[in-house]
């Protein structure tokens, strides 16, 4: 079986891969070349943006599935540019769901918990999405485009993804606080966003299995310990044994010129957990895990 997978380079993108290959015949899609090679896995270099590219390259390969991770997902940058942000998260995931739909093939779109506005945590897939940013609007509109796509189409709404990169760099938070924190810089996290962080290594393999299920329609991927990013950040430099004083708590929605964040996007992971054979782990047990994964080092 073939799995197709945009963002290669990216942070959840490259759990996936590296553990998606054991048993798949993996092509990635990055628009820079990885600087490693990485058997079982075939890279392409490609603007998602050149549709005609795209949509060569996607009937050269026939894939069977196809995890879309690719987006624009700097939340200020979308605010802030927002025909770029259409483009990428929109458009794209509208190119990809057309070649998915003519070829007979499943797609699982990467989303997000900030499709929530945040009023009232622990989201369930019932609950309605309403977005408080520009790139919750442009999330919303791609899982849309999905779903109306194919009935055998998911869409995994992902909590905040915690854990080290597994494959290249990627958009890694913890990697970035260890190196600050390791300098004994002080490292600020919102004291006003709740969310069910889930480590990066169980949503590769939660990913890798939903692409290789019947499953269709919204799954909510989060790991079991809901909190702040604050107390999340204390927890890890307390288990990392780095002074918890170094982790300095702010309020996001109060930072001028940012766009606005959801307060409490909680999502309740009680689907996840009856449909997957992949545990949903608690911010304990997940930060374990990505810490302890050696899969970097087969690359
Ligand atoms: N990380 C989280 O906490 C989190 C939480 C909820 C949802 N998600 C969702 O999960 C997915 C993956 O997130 P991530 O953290 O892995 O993000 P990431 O590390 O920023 O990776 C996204 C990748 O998309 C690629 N990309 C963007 N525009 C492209 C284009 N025009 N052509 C080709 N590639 C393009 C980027 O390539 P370049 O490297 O070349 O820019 C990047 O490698 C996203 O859909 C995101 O919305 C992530």
């Amino acid at each position: 079986m073939k799995l197709l997978i945009t963002g290669s380079n990216g942070f959840v993108a490259g759990s996936v891969i590296a553990q998606a290959r054991k048993n798949w015949d993996v092509h990635g899609i990055a628009r820079s070349v990885l600087p490693t090679t990485s058997p079982n896995s075939t890279y392409h270099q490609l603007d998602l943006l050149n549709t005609g590219k795209l949509t060569q390259l996607f009937l050269k390969l026939k894939p069977d599935v196809v995890i879309h991770a690719a987006a624009l997902a700097n939340i200020d940058f979308c605010q802030d540019n927002r025909s770029m942000a259409e483009a990428v998260n929109v458009s794209v995931t509208n190119t990809i769901a057309e070649c998915c739909k003519s070829n007979n093939c499943k797609m699982v779109l990467c989303s997000t918990d900030t499709v929530f506005d945040g009023s009232k945590g622990n989201y369930n897939e019932d609950d309605l999405p309403n977005a408080v940013n520009y790139y919750a609007e442009t999330k919303i509109k791609a899982e849309e485009i999905v779903l109306a796509a194919s009935e055998k189409n998911s869409v995994a709404r992902l909590s905040l993804v915690m854990g080290l990169p597994v494959i290249g760099k990627g958009n890694s938070f913890l990697a970035e606080t260890i190196a600050k924190l390791k300098k004994g810089e002080p490292v600020k996290f919102p004291e006003n966003e709740t969310r069910t962080p889930i480590d990066v290594i169980t949503a590769g393999a939660a990913l890798t299995e939903l692409a290789g299920t019947n499953f269709g329609g919204i799954i909510h991927l989060a790991g079991n310990t809901r909190i702040t990013r604050f107390e999340m950040a204390k927890q890890i430099a307390h288990t990392m044994a780095f002074p918890e004083e170094l982790i300095i708590g702010t309020d996001s929605n109060a930072i001028p010129g940012r766009a606005p964040r959801p307060n409490d996007a909680s999502l309740n992971n009680s689907k996840a957990k009856s449909i997957l054979k992949t545990p949903m782990l608690s911010l304990a047990d997940g930060l374990t895990l990505t810490m302890n994964t050696k899969i970097a080092q087969q690359v």
